[in-house]
């Protein structure tokens, strides 16, 4: 447990919390890298049996201290922006090492990637493909790839957070993917690197994961018979994590038994398996933490009261996006434990990030949990309001990774006419 209580005070391994609001200010992001390291080692222990390279899904937490110590790892990236890719770069990530999916890259992004050598292209649409081979002819390269196939799955998710289902916008059909893997077999300036998917996020069931292999292994196969080998199979990311209430997360040991069975029966040479995962690496080792700056009574006794505090939506969004849960804590519980909507200062109505009872009273610090993906990477400036500062915590030491925005950067790039 990276944020676990001494002395009744919340700690971020070793480091209290309050230390850290003390230094840093709130609201604040405080990750603990103990705990990705221990996540990126148990995902790896998980496939072992199974010959696999993790590219971790950079859109969940950007922070360049965060990909530093993935890339020291020997992690490889799955990037979604040409901005993602020079982030890699400039945290020491291995561009050889590193997957690029979205449904829209612009030829700038392309032009980039290529020159920077990435390992592989994941291509989602006839349109793209068409796009890559020719930028990869005008710059006289030869560059890999692999189309995203939209296995039409139902990941048994939020809708905001489902991809694999057919109508979604992401990947290109399996019928539509023999024919693309076609065109690309005889391009020039293409070599054929594998096959891909990823069917949603925060998927808490294995089968659909089985199914999807299943539909993407189908494909290796008619593909073969084509004379089109594969080096990879990406099942993507999405592996859920225990969230609030949700108090279990994926089986993902059951999945790395899964896939090693699958594809042990397979003939040789078997194919690298890739996978993409963001939140599971990072979700549960980070936390926002926020100050109480209004105790306000409900309108009634049956009601709970408003616990205001110095983090809002714009920093968090998933509660307000996604109706997602975080679990609040008290930091250093006072007094009488009740309950509380835990709400920030912005002007909406859904700026609400939890309903839960707590020991609080004006000024007392709250952890919102598991904020550690899609929490700072998705904040924004909303009622000019600055972002977070970001810490990075190890073992006993603690870093701010992100200054806290000021005022002034929030109109850096404006002029008035
Ligand atoms: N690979 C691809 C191609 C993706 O689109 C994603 C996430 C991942 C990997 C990583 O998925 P993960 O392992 O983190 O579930 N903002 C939402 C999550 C959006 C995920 C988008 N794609 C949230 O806060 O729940």
């Amino acid at each position: 447990m990276p944020f676990a209580r001494s002395n009744g005070e919340l700690c971020a391994n070793a480091v209290p919390l309050t230390a850290i609001a003390t230094a840093a200010g709130t609201p604040t992001y405080v990750y603990s890298w103990p705990d990705m390291r221990m996540r990126c080692r148990r995902l790896a222990s998980a496939f072992r049996d199974v010959e696999h390279r993790i590219c971790y899904a950079v859109k969940a937490n950007s922070n360049l201290a965060v990909l530093a110590r993935f890339a020291a790892l020997g992690t490889g990236f799955d990037i979604v922006s040409g901005g993602e890719l020079e982030r890699v770069l400039l945290a020491g990530g291995d561009p050889a090492r590193v997957v690029f999916s979205g449904v829209g890259k612009t030829t700038a992004d392309i032009d980039f990637a290529i020159k920077c050598g990435i390992d592989c292209l994941n291509v989602e649409s006839a349109g793209e493909l068409d796009r890559i081979e020719a930028r990869a002819a005008l710059l006289s390269r030869r560059v890999r790839i692999a189309i995203r196939v939209n296995p039409n799955v139902d990941a048994g998710t939020h809708p905001h957070l489902a991809t694999g289902l057919e109508g979604s916008k992401f990947g290109v059909p399996p019928g539509e993917a023999r024919a693309l893997y076609r065109r690309a077999a005889r391009a020039e300036h293409l070599e054929i690197a594998g096959i891909g998917c990823h069917i949603g996020s925060q998927i808490l069931d294995v089968a659909p994961y089985a199914r999807a292999l299943k539909r993407l292994l189908a494909l290796v196969d008619a593909l073969a018979e084509d004379g089109i080998a594969l080096g990879h199979v990406n099942i993507g990311g999405g592996f859920g994590v225990a969230q609030g209430t949700q108090g279990r997360g994926l089986d993902h040991r059951g999945l790395g038994r899964l896939v090693a069975e699958t594809l042990s029966v397979r003939p040789v040479p078997q194919p690298t398996l890739l996978l993409e995962p963001g939140r599971l690496l990072v979700a549960n080792a980070g936390v926002l933490l926020t100050r109480v700056e209004y105790l306000k009574p409900g309108p009634s006794s049956r009601h709970a009261g408003f616990a205001v505090v110095d983090a809002g939506m714009n920093d968090l969004l998933r509660p307000a996006l996604y109706g997602a849960k975080h679990t609040v804590r008290a930091v250093a519980p006072r007094g009488q434990r009740r309950w509380w909507h835990v709400a920030g200062p912005v002007c909406e109505s859904a700026d609400q990030l939890a309903r839960t009872p707590l020991a609080i009273e004006a000024g007392s610090l709250l952890a919102v949990g598991d904020a550690g993906a899609y929490g700072f990477a998705m904040s924004s400036n909303y009622n000019g309001r600055p972002r977070a500062a970001e810490v990075l915590v190890d073992a006993d030491r603690f870093a701010i990774v992100r200054r806290r925005e000021t005022t002034a950067d929030l109109w850096r790039l404006e002029r008035t006419v």
